[in-house]
């Protein structure tokens, strides 16, 4: 009698312990199916970038890719040479100085947060409210902004 129930409470513990590695197994099977129905639905709005940002009006060329990084860490083009896109947009921290709001040459702060530069050439508009269509068109904004880098004029 002894050996019989100890018989049952084995298998009964083995047919137990299975059915919970199936259960594992079938759990698992459907969170990594969930996963890739995501992964296929998310592919078809977030393609794969280009290797380059490419303007039709300004293409990008070696020389220009060249002038392009020494201009963004020339501190000679804020007035009193304290900043340089760099400064705000640090690109050894993702393109950003990880403040709520970056000091100016002058030591003052602006009112907004320094958006990362990453990838920014791909964005439909620029700045916080959109305000310029492209990076062409932003580019000139931060030298002349009396915060930023205050240059008083383009002469
Ligand atoms: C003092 C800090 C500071 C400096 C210096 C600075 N920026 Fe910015 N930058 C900002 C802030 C703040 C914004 C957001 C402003 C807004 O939305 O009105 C911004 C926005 C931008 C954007 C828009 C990104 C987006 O996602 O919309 C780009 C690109 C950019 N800056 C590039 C530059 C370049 C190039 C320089 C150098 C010529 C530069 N910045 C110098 C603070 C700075």
């Amino acid at each position: 009698m002894k050996k019989q129930f100890l018989l049952i409470l084995i298998s009964s513990t083995l047919v137990f312990g299975c059915n919970q590695a199936t259960d594992k197994n079938a759990t698992e099977a459907k969170s990594t199916k969930a996963k890739d129905e995501v992964l296929v639905k998310a592919q078809k709005y977030f393609a794969v970038l280009p290797e380059t940002a490419d303007n039709p009006d300004n293409k990008v060329t070696i020389p220009k890719v060249k002038l392009g990084k020494i201009l963004y860490n020339d501190t000679r083009l804020s007035l009193e040479g304290n900043n340089s896109c760099n400064s705000c947009h640090n690109l050894a921290t993702y393109g950003v100085d990880n403040l709520p709001t970056s000091p100016g040459d002058a030591g003052n702060n602006g009112t907004r947060n320094s958006p990362t530069v990453f990838n920014a050439a791909f964005h439909f508009t620029q700045f916080w409210d959109g305000r310029e269509k492209d990076v062409e068109a932003q580019a000139g904004g931060p030298v002349l902004n009396p915060v930023e880098m205050n240059i008083p004029s383009e002469e």
